[in-house]
């Protein structure tokens, strides 16, 4: 047997996502050791998580550096020093300075809120109805120095109503956020996925499109 992918996860909130990541291992559906949480925020619910289940945590405090770099570089340096393979940006709302995550490349994903390449950076369900969309959604892609810009993966859509509020419509999507996170983690943890360039690889071939969430069927290769 092999050893299991080892996954540190950031997170500057309320930490659902890591919940459901957490949840996803509990269950048998997710074979991974989660090696570190950390956040920029001590308060962070994600870190009291954490602690509640047993995980290393660490809390760092941007203003106790003298610049982003400085910060991010210290960051990744413990990040590494956890021993992980994979690390999972799980609303962490910070931007990252692109020479400290280079040696991360093809081994950082984050989760987004939008259907991107729509709707980069912050209030993402208020643009989505602003703009009429009849469809939103979330998106987790790979990282890469350009905000929310690396390959993504994979996609989960839902209808917008249009008489529905940002808080609603953002209520509706965290559920499909955290069934959508960690199965891409799986196929993470499967050796089934990597990244070759800004092409996404699944069992060898290169994705022509994000792979697309379904209720019913899991993550499927879009049609
Ligand atoms: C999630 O909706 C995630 O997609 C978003 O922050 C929220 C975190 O919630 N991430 C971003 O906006 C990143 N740009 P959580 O703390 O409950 O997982």
């Amino acid at each position: 047997m092999t050893a299991p992918l080892r996954v540190a996860v950031l997170a500057s909130g309320r930490g659902s996502n890591l919940a459901a990541l957490i949840d996803a291992r509990s269950r048998g559906a997710l074979p991974v050791e989660f090696v570190l949480v950390g956040s920029d925020k001590a308060d962070a619910g994600a870190l009291r998580l954490a602690e509640a289940t047993g995980i290393p945590t660490l809390a760092l405090d941007p203003r106790g550096y003298p610049d982003r770099r400085a910060f991010d570089l210290d960051l990744f340096a413990r990040i590494a020093a956890s021993g992980a393979d994979l690390l999972v940006l799980a609303g962490f709302m910070r931007i990252l300075d692109g020479e400290a995550l280079a040696p991360w490349a093809g081994r950082m994903i984050n989760i987004h809120p939008s259907l991107l390449p729509k709707y980069r950076g912050l209030h993402t369900h208020r643009r989505a109805l602003q703009a009429g969309d009849a469809e939103h959604g979330a998106s987790v892609h790979y990282v890469t120095a350009e905000l929310d810009g690396g390959p993504v993966i994979a996609q989960a859509r839902l209808a917008v109503d249009p008489a529905e509020d940002e808080h609603l419509l953002a209520q509706r999507l965290l559920p499909l956020e955290h069934r959508l996170l960690p199965a891409v983690v799986g196929l993470i943890a499967d050796g089934r996925l990597r990244l070759e360039g800004h092409g996404v690889i699944l069992d060898g071939s290169r994705l022509p499109a994000p792979l697309l969430w379904d209720e019913a069927a899991g993550l499927r290769r879009p049609a």
